[in-house]
């Protein structure tokens, strides 16, 4: 019910905060793509929002994670796969944190993350991984996460768009 709203917070997140990562050829080119909602996690129900407590109904954030294979990327993302990993062995995917620029800063994308790990932790995942942003990856590296690799992903527009696969493994306190 909230997927018109989800991608049109995404996409304020992304045109709003990514800016000083990603050219505006590299951000066209991805949205909808390397970059936005996918609708596996809200069928899941491994996806979240959270609203501001004064303005009920709007949106002021979102993520998730997923017991998936797919480390990233829209429901028209390049890899996608409806696998689903053993949490005794493989890593949880936390998937799509997206701020509304009105919202950053604050501490949200930190509550999603932390919130996500714990769910995930009660699934029995003890590892956690992602393929994050440039825009993202000083919020991980703050949260425990280490670079795994740089990963160039193609672009419908013939570009790439680089992005960083983290990975970190759960303390049990999360
Ligand atoms: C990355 C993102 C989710 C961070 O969300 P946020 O709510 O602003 O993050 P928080 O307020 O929890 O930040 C926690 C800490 O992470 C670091 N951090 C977050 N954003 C940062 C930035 N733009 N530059 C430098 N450090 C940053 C800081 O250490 C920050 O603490 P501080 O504000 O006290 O200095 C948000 O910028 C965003 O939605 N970006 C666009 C979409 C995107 O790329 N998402 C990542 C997908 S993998």
């Amino acid at each position: 019910m909230h997927i018109p709203a989800l991608h049109t917070l995404i996409e304020q997140s992304i045109r709003g905060l990514q800016t000083n990562d990603y050219t505006p050829a590299q951000i066209a080119s991805a949205l909808g793509n390397a970059l936005g909602l996918d609708t596996q996690l809200v069928a899941d129900q491994t996806y979240f929002i959270a609203e501001p407590a004064d303005q009920p109904g709007a949106l002021a954030g979102c993520g998730g994670w997923s017991f998936r294979k797919t480390l990233f990327g829209s429901d028209h993302g390049p890899g996608r796969t409806g696998e689903i990993v053993d949490p005794t062995s493989d890593a949880a995917k936390i998937r799509a944190i997206f701020i509304h620029p009105d919202f950053a800063r604050r501490g949200l994308g930190t509550l999603i993350l932390s919130h996500c790990e714990v769910a995930a932790t009660h699934a029995g995942f003890r590892r956690f991984e992602m393929g994050s942003t440039l825009t993202g990856i000083p919020l991980y590296r703050r949260r425990g996460y280490r670079d795994v690799d740089l990963v160039d992903i193609p672009l419908p527009n013939g570009e790439v768009l680089p992005i960083l696969h983290m990975e970190k493994f759960s303390t049990g306190a999360e």
